[in-house]
């Protein structure tokens, strides 16, 4: 049976595309079983009804306080039977109680090298910075904001003439080939997480470093 993805959202899921995507292919050893949002209105929404997934919009306001907000996503992927959840473009901080829930099997899509740039504002900070190399980091989710064991690195090369959305555009198209990469290399049983680094089995390109080419 293929690994059942729980995916979180905020926005316009074009990770959650990348991830349904990847799932046409019946070889594909995972697929998207449910997609929770804290927002109405997260265009992601749409691309999973279009692929006839199931959605579910739990906002944070309609509940008495986090706890119980994290409480209904829990209870709504545990039984969707889902085994990996991945955040892409989830907006909110997760609490240690979700984090220490789903631990090693919680997963997250940064747009930078972490740990360079943790938080927002990645594409700016990283032009400003003169940095000559960003990209995005699938990792594993730790309490802490933006860090947890590293899975998979994509980098792209900063051009002196880039701006912040063409910085982004970049790195996008990156997190797209990376979030897949690393959700198969886990529903291949490849990887062990051992402290703060991850190892990856029978390791071959295109693997853990996914190196563009320039
Ligand atoms: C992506 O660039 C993702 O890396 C970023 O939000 C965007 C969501 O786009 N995530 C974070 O900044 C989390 N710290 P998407 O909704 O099109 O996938």
């Amino acid at each position: 049976m293929r690994l059942r993805l729980g995916v979180l959202i905020s926005g316009r899921g074009s990770n959650l595309q990348a991830l349904i995507d990847a799932a046409t292919d019946p070889a594909y050893p995972a697929e998207v079983a449910l997609v929770i949002s804290n927002k109405p209105d997260a265009a992601g929404l749409e691309r999973a009804r279009a692929a006839g997934i199931a959605t579910l919009v739990l906002k944070p306001k309609d509940f008495a306080d986090k706890a119980e907000h994290e409480a209904a996503m829990i209870a709504a992927l545990e039984s969707a039977g889902v085994g990996l959840v991945c955040l892409a473009g989830y907006m909110r901080l997760l609490s240690p109680v979700f984090v220490s829930a789903w631990l090693d099997r919680l997963i997250n899509i940064h747009p930078s090298l972490l740990p360079a740039f943790p938080g927002l504002d990645t594409h700016v900070r990283a032009i400003e910075a003169g940095a000559r190399f960003h990209g995005c980091t699938v990792h594993y989710v730790r309490v802490e904001m933006d860090t947890g064991p590293i899975l998979v690195q994509a980098a792209v090369p900063v051009s002196d003439d880039d701006t912040p959305d063409s910085l982004a555009a970049r790195v996008l198209e990156q997190e797209h080939r990376a979030y897949p990469l690393a959700v198969r290399l886990i529903a291949e049983g490849r990887v062990t997480v051992g402290g703060n680094r991850v190892a990856v089995r029978d390791s071959s390109t295109p693997d853990a470093v996914i190196a563009p080419i320039i």
